[in-house]
Formats: structure tokens, C-alpha cells, sequence
């Protein structure tokens, strides 16, 4: 609520708000009410002023729901860019990386198994601090949030992130989408959720791939906790890297070798399937900037208004003037599409480009284990993606889900998972 009052101090004009769907038997979410809120003009104590409008198809309520959708829409935009994907990958692997290059030597098994999953990482993050997220940058210009927006961000950092909850399985039980029974088993609350159904077959896939790989030069705890390099690479990423978070209870300690497997897991994910799946469906499904607007400059026509005639009489240019501006729209889609975009010398999960990297002969089996392991997973979702039954593969616009298919050919093609967040 406070960052509200100071986005609608500028040109950009938003609402807290709130969304009520209802889980339908099949799946499929059905969006009932939205709410909007804005500061009381007499201060925080009174609470927020509010409005709530309801799924309607014709008419000024129509127009109006139609209002609602496009602010929840920017405001998610803002959350995902700024948060979920410059906060929740590029950034917080920075610590890692730079972790890594001080204190484990290139011959340590875990800078052998960490290092692919960096690849690129430092150099974009500084072009970025170039003209994305500088001051003015891009994403000034094409977010809500506007002159806020990495204010925003450190902001989540500092209240929310925490390294052990980005473990997929975690997530989705904090955010109330999953259960864990007696026995740990984690079952989907959503049945046919796709992020989340191939997502956990991945995580597992990279789960078994570092569990294998550090049993190999871990046979115990103390191994572990008599390995020097290994405990004060972990410290400098708690106590330096985030030493704003440094003394949160969260913190692995790094004495068992379940602790190192599960971190690693963690790091891996980010860098590859979570960046994958935040980054590379954003020009397919964000392109079309009516259907996801990422900036509102007015708030909703008050009755009585001028601009309330005008959305009985002509709907659609109150939707326009409301949205992302012609020029605001070319930047964003222009950023969405380069963001899309695969490289042609991607590395995909899976896979290294350097054939020699270990010649142990347990470590290279594991490998080709992982390798075949994500083959397996892009029949099952090939699978999936064919099933009628399961219609959030698909959706009303018959886009079949692939973010989380491991491989991919050059360009925007909405699947492959890059090892590293290089774009
Ligand atoms: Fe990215």
C-alpha cells in the first residue's frame, strides 16, 4: 500500500488489489471478483479505500471487469519481472558465483558441478546494470512501478527471500498449491497445475543428478565438514554475499551432506529451469500487450464523470488510454522479445560444452543418468500436452505448455532449459 500512493504520485496510476477464483473440478480456475484498493486519503489508520467488481461480460460492467483484469494484469507483470525474475534469479546468484571463483579451486568437484549453471551469468547482470535496471532503464519505463520499481525489489529481498524456500517443492507448499503427508510425499492441490507437474519431474531429475554426484566425493559428514575450500565458500556466501541476511535462522549450516546436495539442487534450479520458465514464454504468452498490459496511467472512470460516458459510449478507448502508451508498448515488447530469445550457442540442461570436464567415471555416469532421465521427461510432457482431458495444458488459445521442455532449436520458441541465466 505505501509503494501504491507513491506510484499514483507520477504518471503511472495503480491498485492494490485482490483475486477470487474458484478451482474448478477440471482443473480449470474460473476469476469471480477482483478487488482494488487504494490508500485512505486520511491516513493508513483508516485502512484501505476499496472496491470490488464481479465477472461480467456485457455492458459498463463489463467494460468495468474488463478494466479490472488489465490492473491485475500489471501489477503481476511488475511482480514477475521485478521479483520473480531480475530479483529470483539474476540477482541472487550473483553471491554464488562470485562465492565460487573466490573459494573452491577449478578442480573441486562442486565448482565442476556448479560452474555450467553461471555460464554468462556476471556479464548480463552488468549489461543490465547498463540500461535494464539503471536508473531511467527499461524497466523504469516499462513497468508500474516506474522510478519504485528496484526499490520494489531490494525490498522483497530484505523482507521475503530466503534461499530455502526457492527449492520448488517448499515453494509451492508455502504458497498453499501443495500438501505434504505424514511421509514427506507432496501432492498437488491443483491435479492438473503444468508448471508445477513438470516442474517437480525436473526438480527431481536434478535432485538424483547432485545426490549421485556429491555421494561420489562425499561418503560422509565429516568429509564434508573437514573440507575446507567447501566451508568457507559457504560462509562467504552467508556472512559477504548476503550479509544483509546473514544471521536469519533459515541458513543451511553446511555440515551434512544433505545440506550441500539440497543447496546445490536449489542453486541449479534457479539458474536453469526456474529462469527457463519465468523468461522464455514471456514474448509467446506477453506479446500481445492488450491481453497483458504492463503499465496503467489512469485510475477506474468514477460515475458521473466525463471518462465513465465515455466507457459506456466507447469501451475500448478508455481500455487504451488506461494501458501501456504506443511508445511504452514498442520498448516492452521489444525487451520481451530479445528476453525470448535463445542464443545459438545455448548449453541446455543436460548437457556441457566441455566433453572432458571430469574424467571420473562414477561422476560421468551420473551424467548421462541426468541425461536420459530429462529425455524421458520431454516424452511425458509431449504426452501430457496431447491429452484432452488435462486443459490447463493447453488453455482456451490451444497453447500447448512446453516452458519446462529441457532442449531447444535457436530462437523464440517458448521451451528449452538454458543451464545458465544468460539472457
Ligand atoms: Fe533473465
Amino acid at each position: 500500500m505505501p509503494y501504491i500512493a507513491r506510484i499514483n504520485s507520477t504518471a503511472h496510476k495503480a491498485y492494490a488489489m485482490r483475486t477470487l477464483l474458484f478451482l474448478n473440478a477440471d482443473s480449470t480456475l474460473k476469476p469471480l471478483a477482483i478487488e482494488l484498493s487504494l490508500p485512505h486519503p486520511d491516513g493508513e489508520k483508516y485502512g484501505a479505500v476499496s472496491k470490488v467488481y464481479s465477472a461480467a461480460e456485457n455492458g459498463v460492467d463489463g467494460s468495468l471487469w474488463q478494466l479490472a483484469k488489465a490492473y491485475v494484469g500489471v501489477m503481476d507483470v511488475g511482480v514477475h519481472q521485478l521479483v520473480s525474475h531480475w530479483l529470483g534469479t539474476h540477482a541472487i546468484l550473483e553471491p554464488f558465483i562470485i562465492a565460487t571463483n573466490r573459494h573452491l579451486s577449478v578442480v573441486h568437484p562442486i565448482n565442476k558441478l556448479l560452474t555450467p549453471h553461471y555460464r554468462d551469468t556476471m556479464n548480463i547482470n552488468a549489461l543490465a546494470r547498463q540500461s535494464l535496471i539503471s536508473a531511467d532503464g527499461i524497466l523504469e519505463k516499462t513497468s508500474v512501478q516506474g522510478k519504485f520499481a528496484l526499490e520494489y525489489s531490494s525490498w522483497v529481498y530484505k523482507n521475503h527471500w530466503n534461499l530455502v524456500d526457492q527449492a520448488l517443492p517448499d515453494d509451492l507448499v508455502k504458497r498453499g498449491v501443495a500438501v505434504r503427508d505424514q511421509n514427506g510425499e507432496l501432492s498437488l492441490l491443483i491435479k492438473d497445475y503444468p508448471y508445477a507437474e513438470d516442474g517437480l519431474q525436473i526438480w527431481k531429475a536434478i535432485e538424483t543428478w547432485v545426490t549421485e554426484y556429491c555421494a561420489i566425493y562425499y561418503p560422509s559428514d565429516d568429509a564434508l565438514r573437514a573440507d575446507a575450500e567447501l566451508q568457507a565458500w559457504w560462509k562467504e556466501i552467508r556472512d559477504v554475499g548476503h550479509s544483509d541476511k546473514k544471521d536469519e535462522a533459515w541458513w543451511p549450516k553446511m555440515e551434512t551432506v544433505s545440506e550441500l546436495t539440497q543447496s546445490c539442487t536449489t542453486i541449479i534450479w534457479l539458474a536453469s529451469a526456474f529462469h527457463a520458465v519465468i523468461n522464455f514464454g514471456q514474448y509467446p504468452y506477453g506479446g500481445y500487450v492488450p491481453n497483458r498490459p504492463t503499465i496503467s496511467r489512469r485510475l477506474v472512470p468514477e460515475p458521473g464523470t466525463p471518462e465513465h460516458d465515455l466507457l459506456e459510449k466507447n469501451p475500448d478507448k478508455v481500455f487504451l488510454r488506461t494501458i501501456s502508451s504506443q511508445y511504452q508498448t514498442i520498448i516492452g515488447v521489444s525487451l520481451l522479445e530479445i528476453l525470448s530469445t535463445h542464443a545459438s550457442d545455448e548449453v541446455y540442461l543436460g548437457q556441457r560444452d566441455t566433453p572432458e570436464w571430469t574424467t571420473d567415471q562414477k561422476a560421468l555416469e551420473a551424467f548421462q543418468r541426468f541425461g536420459k532421465a530429462l529425455k524421458s521427461i520431454e516424452d511425458d510432457i509431449n504426452k501430457k500436452n496431447a491429452d484432452p482431458s488435462l486443459k490447463n495444458r493447453n488453455g482456451p488459445a490451444k497453447m500447448p505448455f512446453t516452458l519446462l521442455f529441457p532442449s531447444s532449436e535457436v530462437g523464440i520458441t517458448g521451451k528449452g532449459i538454458p543451464n545458465s541465466v544468460s539472457i
